[in-house]
């Protein structure tokens, strides 16, 4: 058997890790064969929920689970680290503005990629969660200057995976029967859903979206609004944020990141720009990407962008650009 894997998941005592790492060591991620040693961890003041955490997945009695170590150390936890979950943050308060939740977490975020930086294997991979998650993986590439800034990615995932059960419930046909939807640009209501180059797979037959759909209204409007405002529509009714489904994205991300995604199909990630679409280099942006099994990736590159797309997609990159903008000047105040 392979030598285990070193997998660290942050904010271990949270409500995403605990519907995340059940799934993570039971194999769901890096496959039947590959031993996992999980480091999690959180801060000082749940260091006795994290030890319920651990407790409870030795109970689990997983086969491919070699070790569980709890931490508050942040230095000690990135010791050696193959493939980083960063769910940790600081929740939004009551009476607090969006610029402070960002100024808050963008330094927990300098601080990981300072860590990173010294203690992690230099090829780990990395994927923040956290939020505002594409400019906290920013920042913690900038403070991670050893790391191929490639390593470094934010979860759009979740908001694929809204998308594509959008689709799929529209048209009455499984998820799996939908492919390619799009998410460009920042985890945020600004981000746009794209279904342009998507198909669907009807009564045997694969199809454009659009014309199975049959419906430019619909997609236009209320489908992007719908996955754009999917978040707080769970937060509304649930109380609390997405969990369950967020812990299932992270999973998809990582496994089609680690595994490769079939000839054909692509999955969205946010990754630094390399310029692709006119978005701003080095941007943390979503967008479409070929994942292949060596644990590489590349942007889809030459999918047609009409006017309505542009717009969108610029709008997203003026968000994400103004985040940059704020992020670093609280890194560097
Ligand atoms: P939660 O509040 O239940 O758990 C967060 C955990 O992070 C807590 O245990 C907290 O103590 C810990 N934490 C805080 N600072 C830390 C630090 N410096 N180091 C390590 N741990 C730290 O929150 P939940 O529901 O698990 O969500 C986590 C994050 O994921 C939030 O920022 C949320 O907004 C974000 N999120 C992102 C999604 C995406 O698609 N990108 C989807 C859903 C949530």
């Amino acid at each position: 058997m392979a030598e285990p894997l070193r997998v660290l998941v942050t904010g271990a005592a949270g409500q995403i890790a605990y519907s995340l790492l059940y799934s993570v060591a039971k194999g769901d991620v890096f496959g039947p064969n590959q031993p996992i040693i999980l480091v999690l961890l959180d801060i000082q003041p749940m260091l006795g929920v994290l030890e319920g955490v651990v407790m409870e997945m030795m109970d689990c009695a997983l086969p491919l689970l070699r070790e569980v170590i709890p931490s508050v150390n942040e230095m000690e936890a990135f010791k050696d680290v193959d493939v980083a979950m960063l769910v940790g943050a600081m929740p939004r308060r009551e009476g607090m503005e969006r610029k402070d939740l960002l100024a808050a977490n963008v330094k927990i975020f300098k601080s990981m990629g300072n860590a990173i930086d010294t203690q992690a294997k230099k090829n780990i991979k990395v994927v923040v969660v956290g939020n505002p998650a594409n400019t906290n993986a920013y920042i913690c590439k900038k403070y991670a200057p050893s790391i191929n800034p490639a390593n470094f990615t934010a979860l759009t995932r979740l908001d694929q995976n809204r998308a594509q059960a959008q689709i799929a419930a529209k048209l009455g046909v499984s998820n799996s029967s939908v492919k390619n939807c799009v998410i460009w640009g920042n985890h945020s209501s600004t981000q746009y859903p794209d279904v342009n180059q998507a198909v669907v797979d009807l009564n045997g037959k694969s199809m454009p979206v659009r014309e199975a759909v049959k419906d430019d209204n619909w997609l236009n409007n209320d489908f992007i609004k719908t996955v754009q405002q999917r978040g707080a529509a769970v937060i509304k009714a649930r109380k609390l944020s997405s969990a369950m489904s967020a812990a299932k994205a992270i999973v998809d991300h990582v496994r089609d990141w680690w595994n490769g995604v079939p000839d054909g199909t692509y999955v969205s990630m946010a990754v630094p720009s390399d310029g692709s679409y006119n978005i701003e280099e080095g941007l943390i942006y979503s967008f479409p990407v070929r994942t292949k099994p060596d644990h590489t990736y590349e942007i889809v590159k030459g999918l047609t962008i009409n006017d309505f797309s542009r717009e969108k997609m610029d709008a997203t990159e003026k968000e994400l650009s103004e985040e940059k903008n704020m992020a670093l000047s609280v890194c560097e105040s």
